[in-house]
């Protein structure tokens, strides 16, 4: 009789602790542990020019929006200028780039923990939106790099971002022959380019009209909700077991 006793108590404990397992906490409206994010997303009025769609809810303040704008910023020092002038074209979307990294508070599921000494969080395989990703290599194409790998081997001993030496200056479409190759490579896979377009409710939109609201959050919610919805469809056999030992104990 003890033993049976024993055993039930082990079990509901277990029960409890399967039926309210999640994978993560917070996947929405979150920002990262990095660099110049904010601790929580809230409204920032006052956010600069490309950057201003995320006035309502953003991770990034007004300072940072507007450092987001300038060549070798005291964000990263980097220097988009590494092999010339950039395009002003091309520039355009680097600078989008910096204000969805730094302002939006709907990249929760992709968060990963990472041990570097300027961030404790990164994000991996963002699915960026096919058309975002079309144009920003489009508009690319006809400037310059030196470097499939933004992230790292630069030379950094004048302050900012330099060719390392034995590297050459060539045309984007050398370095990345392919939009997926630009938006997947250029950030140690940050951005995982998407099937899906704009406006579809599955993939980030770097560029959107503010006047519709944020389309991203919809998307942050879909993948959220798949996330923990593959977990708890993993938890099911575990959860049947646990309920047949149950009726067999209290037989
Ligand atoms: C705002 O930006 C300036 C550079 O323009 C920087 O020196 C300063 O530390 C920033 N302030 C904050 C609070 O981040
Ligand atoms: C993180 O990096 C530090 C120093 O480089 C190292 O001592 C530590 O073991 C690393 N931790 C993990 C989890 O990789
Ligand atoms: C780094 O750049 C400096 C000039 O800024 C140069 O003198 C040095 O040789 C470079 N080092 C490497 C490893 O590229």
């Amino acid at each position: 009789m003890a033993w049976k006793t024993t055993w039930l108590l082990f079990l509901v404990v277990g029960a409890a602790a399967v039926w309210t397992a999640r994978p993560r906490t917070e996947l929405l409206n979150v920002c990262m542990n990095a660099k110049h994010h904010k601790e929580k997303p809230g409204p920032e009025d006052k956010l600069h020019e490309q950057c201003s769609p995320w006035k309502k809810n953003a991770c990034c303040s007004v300072n940072t929006s507007r450092e987001a704008h300038k060549d070798i910023s005291y964000l990263y020092r980097f220097n988009w200028d590494h092999c010339g002038k950039m395009e002003p074209a091309c520039k355009r979307h680097f600078i989008q780039d910096t204000c969805l990294y730094e302002c939006s508070p709907n990249l929760g599921p992709w968060i990963q923990e990472v041990n570097q000494s300027w961030r404790k969080e990164r994000v991996l395989n963002v699915p960026l939106c096919k058309e975002d990703c079309q144009i920003w290599w489009e508009d690319c194409r006809t400037s310059y790099t030196c470097k499939t790998n933004w992230h790292k081997g630069w030379n950094w001993t004048s302050g900012y971002n330099q060719c390392p030496v034995r590297t050459a200056c060539h045309r984007f479409d050398f370095y990345f022959p392919t939009p997926a190759a630009l938006c997947n490579e250029i950030w140690s896979h940050s951005f995982k380019v998407s099937n899906y377009g704009r406006g579809s409710g599955r993939c980030i939109q770097m560029w959107f009209d503010p006047a519709q609201g944020n389309p991203n959050e919809e998307v942050a919610r879909f993948y959220a909700e798949t996330m923990s919805g593959a977990g708890l469809r993993e938890a099911w056999p575990l959860r049947f077991g646990l309920v047949l030992m149950l009726l067999w104990l209290l037989n």
